[in-house]
């Protein structure tokens, strides 16, 4: 069968696609997970070997999905048939879109319910709710929202509502004006932020927490701990970057500088996030930068509650992680969606209700983890952490090593040589070597180390 290509439609400007391709990167991974992980393993020794890795694995495979995409011109299942078949080799690498799909949808999952948290969130800072309350109520806040599935429903089921319709509405109208209207939002909301962190908080004590060399607590576990978020801040490895690749015009130059430009983006949100949160949580001495869910949900709302202009501040801050957790949400799903429009079978409507439907019912797991399945374990983890580990740790860097493989090792180079041939020769045969040899190198040491540590523990 022979597939109609650019069938899911056009960015109208590159610069579009440098807007969604942030908006899929910054994410809860930047503003939830990034500070913490960062303070826990020596601070700045963790933020230089993190640096090293998005510049190292990171852009290179980036670049190498977005420009598998922008040739294929279409889902990342139908872009890796074709590419594979233009190529001579076997269509079996199209495998690398079919395990997007399913790790997609898996991460959409659990990411809808904990970014309805910060829907409940944002209505508790508007009503007041953090105003001076104490540590023990403002963890019973949050035990109180785990505890009660029906509420985690509520919110899980609205924020899919919000990230279905904008998928819904199609690439231009749709993802295209919902990235450009809230990636300006997310960075200028980020910035005032910063400005009340940084005057009412202590950022002092908070650059010490973050970039001090610490490296006591810095271990081998660290590196892979740097390399695996790596990879999950930048949405590698599962066919996002490749399904808005696909998008782009052909012969749209700079395709290395917009990557580029994208990893800065998505690491200066995930410091300046660090930089936002800290100094709030060490303004009040009685407060530990204590890890996990409980940073955001619990010290912070605390923290918050005595500040001056508290809620306000406070409900700024959830609805900027709302809108960071829809712009990467949306990215989650496109690929299955743009494959299933090519299908024709289906109006896009259609498709995203059914895909929605089975997300919501998988979601459904993760809600449950938390009370009613609380002690349904896999090898020690609930639902929620198992498809955290499964997609994270599993799946994603397997997709990377078969993207890098595939560009470095199988495609032909003249295909590559026609998508990048404005990129500078040295630059060129460096991100080759960095495909064919580094890349899977480092990728298979984290994947054997973390099913030798997990699964052994
Ligand atoms: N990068 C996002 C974050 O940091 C999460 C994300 C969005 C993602 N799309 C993805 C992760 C695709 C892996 C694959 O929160």
């Amino acid at each position: 069968m022979e597939l109609e290509r650019g069938l899911n439609g056009r960015w109208i400007h590159r610069w579009t696609f440098v807007l969604a391709a942030a908006g899929s990167a910054v994410g809860l991974g930047n503003i939830w997970k990034f500070p913490y992980v960062a303070g826990e393993n020596g601070g700045g020794v963790f933020v230089l070997v993190y640096l090293v890795c998005i510049a190292l694995v990171g852009v290179p495979i980036m670049l190498a999905e977005a420009m598998l995409g922008r040739r294929g011109r279409m889902s990342p299942i139908n872009t890796m048939t074709y590419l594979a078949r233009e190529s001579n080799v076997s269509s079996g690498w199209a495998l690398i879109g079919w395990s997007g799909i399913v790790a997609g949808m898996l991460i959409l999952s659990f990411y809808s319910v904990v970014a309805g948290w910060a829907l409940h969130y944002l209505l508790l800072s508007l009503n007041s709710a953090f105003s001076q309350i104490d540590a023990p109520t403002a963890g019973e806040l949050f035990g109180a929202l785990l505890a009660n599935p029906g509420q985690l429903i509520v919110w899980h089921t609205l924020f899919l509502f919000i990230t279905l319709g904008i998928v819904c509405a199609g690439v231009v109208k749709g993802l295209g004006v919902a990235v450009r209207t809230m990636m300006p939002m997310l960075l200028v909301l980020l910035l005032a932020l910063f400005l009340y962190s940084a005057t009412v908080g202590n950022l002092t004590q908070a650059t010490h927490f973050l970039f001090d060399f610490n490296p006591q607590d810095f271990t081998w576990g660290s590196v892979l701990i740097a390399l695996g978020h790596a990879f999950f801040t930048l949405s590698l490895g599962m066919g996002a970057i490749m399904a808005y690749g696909a998008y782009l015009p052909e012969n749209t130059p700079s395709l290395g500088k917009m990557v580029a430009a994208i990893a800065v983006l998505d690491t200066a949100v995930a410091i300046l996030a660090g930089l936002v949160i800290f100094p709030i949580v060490f303004a009040n001495p009685s407060i530990e930068p204590g890890a996990g869910p409980g940073l955001l949900f619990i010290s912070l709302p605390l923290a918050f509650g005595s500040m001056p202009l508290g809620s306000f501040f406070a409900a700024v801050f959830f609805f900027l992680i709302l809108i960071a957790a829809l712009s990467s949400s949306i990215s989650m799903i496109e690929p299955t969606v743009a494959w299933l429009v090519e299908r024709k079978a289906w109006s896009r409507i259609k498709i995203t209700a059914f895909l929605g439907a089975v997300i919501w019912l998988l979601g459904l797991g993760t809600v449950f983890s938390f009370n009613i399945w609380q002690e349904l374990t896999l090898w020690g983890r609930n639902f929620f952490d198992t498809l955290d580990f499964i997609t994270a740790n599993l799946m994603l860097p397997l997709g990377g090593l078969c993207i890098a493989v595939f560009v470095g090792w199988i495609m032909n180079k003249a295909f590559i040589e026609e998508e990048i041939g404005d990129i500078r020769h040295g630059i060129y045969h460096g991100w080759m070597i960095v495909l064919r040899y580094v890349s899977p190198l480092l990728l298979l040491v984290v994947f054997v180390m973390t099913l030798v540590d997990k699964l052994g523990s």
